[in-house]
């Protein structure tokens, strides 16, 4: 252990490692505690060190999550990076439409989806294709290790910065209802 570094924050960035392969830069103890405290607080610990070391102990099961979800940095944004979805509906749809003509079917895995936008915007891709899959079984799978980007991402429910980051109004009018300010 360095000396110059908390206990509770090399607990904390052995365990974000260890259990979602995320690396915690070791000069984020600023960032990691801003996120923590409310955490510690709402959880009744006196401070961010014992919320850490009891992530590690017999309450593990009430606490784990919620550290590590806070520790996740959950930045998506509809067609996010751009040119890996141009690939795709340029390069890759095609690809998959003559490998994938017997079965016709596909599964696609967006496997830390953040708040959804990713498998949404495959989702309308497809859609907007949708006279070549004419047939074809098409399956969007969705996974986050955070928790609270995985309920935001099953709602479905944006803000108006959210869409108004990357999705074009013609996919904003056609794939979504307003609904007051969502
Ligand atoms: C920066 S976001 C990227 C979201 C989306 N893929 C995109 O490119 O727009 C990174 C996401 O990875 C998730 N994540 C990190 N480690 C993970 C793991 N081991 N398993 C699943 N999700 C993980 C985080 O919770 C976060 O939501």
């Amino acid at each position: 252990m360095r000396d110059n570094a908390p206990t509770w924050f090399e607990v904390l960035r052995r365990e974000v490692k260890r259990s979602t392969g995320v690396v915690i830069e070791a000069d984020r103890a600023a960032f990691a505690a801003s996120r923590l405290a409310p955490i510690a607080r709402d959880l009744g610990f006196p401070d961010i060190a014992h919320l850490c070391l009891a992530m590690m102990g017999p309450q593990r099961s009430r606490i784990h999550s919620k550290v590590i979800d806070a520790m996740m940095i959950n930045e998506t944004s509809f067609y996010r990076d751009k040119l890996p979805f141009e690939e795709f509906r340029g390069a890759i749809m095609p690809q998959l439409l003559n490998a994938r003509s017997a079965t016709r079917s596909l599964r696609i895995w967006s496997a830390a989806c953040a708040t959804g936008q990713e498998a949404y915007s495959l989702a309308m891709m497809f859609d907007e294709e949708a006279r070549l899959f004419a047939g074809w079984r098409i399956e969007i799978i969705a996974t986050d290790v955070s928790q609270s980007a995985i309920e935001t991402a099953r709602a479905g429910i944006y803000n108006q910065f959210q869409v108004q980051r990357g999705l074009p109004v013609s996919q904003l009018l056609r794939y979504f209802t307003r609904a007051n300010d969502t």
